[in-house]
């Protein structure tokens, strides 16, 4: 059988930094018989300097051919006042709704070594373990009209928040099935208080329950309610399914829970391919990161941990999957921090590459 493919888009700022520390563990594991076809591209501002375009269609085409994609991270400074367009976030827009992936993992789990490093107290945080979906190609984020028009004689900024049945009964569905393999509860979280797009979300999530998942408990929350309860008791929660835009500001928030969100993992993923495996797309929640890059201060767990979803989600391959995790853990526990993670008395930082280069070390010990 051929070996799985993997798209490789390392992107800007800290992005190539942390996915050559990605490399060496897929490289670890090339050397234990699991095999990738490893492709490489540009994606976001390094795109836009190479071909005057955050994604080519070339890079769109080997996207939707491969088994899996793997991305670093998109943006900077030098690309703030580009045309929208051409805007190094667009490369990655265009691959999301392109490739319809419109369930956004993003695990938040606090690993016992760092529990003292969320701004919260330890108990607050100690043994978290949620999931947050975002759906992600549709809402604000996409909605027309949008643009900057002139009215009168001003002018007006306007996005479109628009949700169909269909967009917010595969996402609840995505939800559903993934609470059934954890604590079994969704929290749904939208504005139906204020927005006609909630009323309907939390409609639709409420029938899609009722018909086909009854067995999972459901519970609803005003999205504004659930950032506060997310600080205020985490762990009332297991999977918590919101829109787009409420799903990017949550998750952020929930990853200072776990300390860092240089620890923040995430899947994208959409319909099943040919070969049965879901259109997918791997990244860190944290962006480029401008004030770091270049320094080897950035952390590469976030990145690698997105590569463990990889295995667990697209390659069918959980214990490999729980190795990396493992490797993680352990060497958190040993006391290795990048610079992200510091605060404890007399701890000196490791660079991104001796981080990487530990974790490798950890899975091959295990
Ligand atoms: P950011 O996530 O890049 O950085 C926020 C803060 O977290 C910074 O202080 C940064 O140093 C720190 N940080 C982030 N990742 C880290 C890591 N792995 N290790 C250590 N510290 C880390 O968010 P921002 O500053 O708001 O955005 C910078 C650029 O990144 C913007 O152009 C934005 O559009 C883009 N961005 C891209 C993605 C993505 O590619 N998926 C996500 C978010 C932001
Ligand atoms: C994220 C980022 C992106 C988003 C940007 C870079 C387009 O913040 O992945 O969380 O807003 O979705
Ligand atoms: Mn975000």
């Amino acid at each position: 059988m051929a070996n799985p493919s993997l798209l490789i888009l390392p992107g800007d700022g800290i992005g190539p930094e942390v996915m050559t520390e990605v490399r060496k563990v897929i490289d670890w594991f090339g050397t234990r018989g699991m095999t990738f076809d490893v492709s490489e591209a540009l994606v976001g501002g390094a795109a836009y300097d190479a071909h005057g375009t955050p994604l080519t269609d070339e890079t769109m085409e080997m996207a939707q051919n491969v088994d899996a994609v793997l991305l670093g991270a998109v943006g900077g400074p030098k690309y703030d006042n580009l045309d929208f367009s051409v805007k190094p976030e667009r490369g990655l827009l265009r691959l999301r709704k392109e490739m319809d992936l419109y369930a956004n993992l993003r695990p938040a789990q606090c690993f016992d070594a760092l529990a003292d490093f969320s701004s919260l107290k330890k108990n607050v945080v100690a043994g978290l373990d949620i999931m947050i979906i975002r759906e992600l190609t549709s809402g604000v984020y996409f909605g027309e009209p949008r643009g900057i028009f002139t009215e009168g004689n001003e002018r007006v900024g306007i996005n479109t928040q628009r949700y169909t049945e269909s967009e917010i009964a595969r996402v609840a569905r995505s939800a559903f099935e993934l609470a059934r393999k954890r604590d079994n509860r969704v929290c749904s979280m939208e504005k139906a208080n204020v927005m006609e797009s909630g009323v309907l979300w939390r409609e639709v999530v409420q029938r899609i329950h009722d018909d086909e998942y009854p067995d999972v408990e459901l519970s609803h929350m005003y999205a504004d309610a659930g950032a506060m309860q997310l600080t205020r008791w985490p762990k009332q929660f297991d999977v918590i399914v919101t829109d787009n835009l409420f799903g990017d500001m949550l998750s952020d928030l929930a990853a200072m829970l776990t300390g860092s969100l240089g620890m923040l993992p995430s899947a994208s993923l959409g319909l099943p391919m040919a070969n049965g495996r879901p259109k997918a797309l791997y990244e860190p929640v944290h962006g480029s990161a401008p004030d770091i890059a270049g320094t080897g201060k950035a952390n590469p767990i976030a990145c690698i941990l997105s590569f463990a979803m990889a295995l667990r989600y697209s390659f069918d391959a959980g214990a490999e999957a729980d190795r990396v995790d493992a490797a993680v853990e352990k060497v958190l526990a040993d006391g290795l921090r990048t610079a992200d993670l510091l605060g404890e008395e007399g701890v000196e930082p490791v660079t991104t590459s001796q981080m990487g280069e530990a974790i490798v070390a950890a899975l091959a010990a295990s």
